[in-house]
């Protein structure tokens, strides 16, 4: 496919993203606490292999190799994740300062590189410790937040300008308190909406605080919104599934973020798991604080239809008790994931209807079983194709008029893909766990010519 026929604004931010624990190893280096991950991925059964984040990419030592790694791709931005429990070992109180300077060193050396930090603040690893007090179930999680917040953006703010709240709370929320797919690992419908409630709430809450340290700074949270597809048989009980299931998927934090209320029925359709006393008088409010931009991550569709009588629902999203949810439909990626497009656009396009805000891709891309062949290269063509195909949505959704400013190819390097362990490659950089030796894979070639071809 040629990509000369996408269009992109001047200025445009062409990027790659990672995150702490699925690249970082050094888990116990220099006053980092133990995390929720560390805890979920040692226990058995968990994640595929036994795979832990102990190591990873080992990126804490070999973060000016992976810069120079960016720069040789042309790359404008890099989009990275603090880790929580680097900063505040105890999870509130006194910052290590030894943490605070491996992000002060990384973000002066992507400064040197020419190269913007963009900085999300928690994809996922969560202090262990805090966990013990409750975790997101507990109310306080809010000011727990905003204090480690207060600390990192004092500590950065001076030369990173782009923030992030949060990476896709509804996978801190529903699939890690509802399905039990991701840390702490709980399967419980009500649990999971109170989780959502108090990151939305840690999130509102830190906005203010994160404007105070770094006034300057765009400040933004990043969701996973999917396109729900549901049969096309104009069916009302179909319909009704399609929306349960968006409202559980998108509307549960586009509500809350963007309207300041909880989508319509959601309260309704939930009321079996929980009365809804975890929602106070005036959280809706700090929930919808205005933000400057919002982040995309954003991989495949989502289809489901409506149980059959007397046939069950088969997800334990909250709000989806008839939803059934069917078989993604080929062409698949390696991971299984349906590879649209089209649902690419679609998801852009109401996710600036949502929000009314600048929307960057923060993540997109898609894993395969790439192997280092006898000429020494990764000759990665379904990823290729991946990659041009949904460059080509986000063109399209440009032309169609939405503002995206930005795309971050998720990722930058292979790395610990949560309860795939090790087992999913991602990157557009190998990494060689044995060695961890980086070699750029085609992929990585191809992102580099089209970010040379449309720079402004
Ligand atoms: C997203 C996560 C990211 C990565 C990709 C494949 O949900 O934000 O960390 O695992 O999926």
């Amino acid at each position: 496919m040629t990509t000369s026929g996408l269009s992109f604004p001047d200025g445009f931010v062409w990027g790659t993203a990672t995150a702490s624990y699925q690249i970082e190893g050094a888990h116990d280096e220099d006053g980092r606490s133990p995390s929720i991950w560390d805890t979920f991925s040692r226990t058995p059964g968990k994640v595929l292999g036994g795979d832990t984040g102990d190591v990873a990419c080992d990126h804490y030592h070999r973060y000016p190799e992976d810069v120079a790694l960016m720069r040789e791709l042309g790359l404008d931005a890099y989009r990275f994740s603090v880790a929580w429990p680097r900063i505040v070992p105890g999870g509130t109180g006194a910052v290590n300062a030894k943490g605070v300077d491996f992000y002060s060193r990384l973000v002066d050396t992507l400064l040197e590189n020419g190269i913007r930090p963009v900085v999300t603040l928690y994809h996922w690893d969560l202090p262990e410790v805090l966990d013990q007090r409750g975790g997101w179930l507990n109310r306080d999680s809010a000011q727990w937040y905003a204090e480690y917040a207060a600390a990192t953006v004092a500590a950065l703010g001076d030369r990173v300008t782009n923030w992030t709240t949060f990476n896709e709370p509804w996978c801190s929320s529903i699939l890690s308190y509802a399905i039990g797919a991701h840390a702490p690992g709980h399967r419980d419908g009500a649990e999971s909406l109170v989780a959502a409630h108090h990151l939305m709430l840690a999130h509102g809450t830190a906005v203010p605080v994160i404007r105070e340290h770094a006034p300057d700074a765009e400040v933004s949270i990043t969701l996973n919104p999917t396109q729900v597809w549901g049969p096309d048989d104009g069916d009302e009980a179909d319909a009704d599934a399609v929306r349960r299931a968006d409202n559980a998927l998108n509307g549960i934090f586009f509500g809350p973020v963007f309207h300041g209320a909880y989508p319509a029925g959601f309260l309704d359709d939930t009321a079996y798991l929980t009365d809804h006393s975890f929602i106070h008088d005036g959280d809706l409010e700090t929930i919808s604080a205005p933000l400057d931009n919002l982040g995309v991550n954003n991989y495949f569709p989502t289809r489901v239809r409506a149980a059959r009588d007397g046939e069950e629902g088969n997800t334990p999203i909250p709000g989806g008790q008839r939803v059934v949810e069917v078989a993604p439909r080929p062409p698949l990626t390696g991971i299984g994931w349906e590879q649209s497009p089209e649902s690419h656009r679609l998801i852009i396009e109401r996710s600036a209807r949502e929000s009314g805000l600048p929307l960057y891709i923060t993540e997109n891309g898609s894993a395969w079983p790439d192997t280092v062949d006898a000429d020494g290269q990764v000759h990665d063509a379904d990823r290729v194709a991946y990659l041009q195909g949904h460059l080509g949505a986000v063109s399209d959704a440009i032309k169609n008029g939405v503002d995206v400013r930005g795309y971050f190819a998720w990722s930058l390097l292979d790395n610990f893909e949560w309860a795939y362990g090790y087992s999913q490659r991602f990157g557009i950089v190998h990494v060689d766990y044995d060695t961890q030796v980086r070699t750029i894979k085609d992929s990585g070639r191809e992102y580099a010519r089209i970010i040379a071809e449309h720079r402004g």
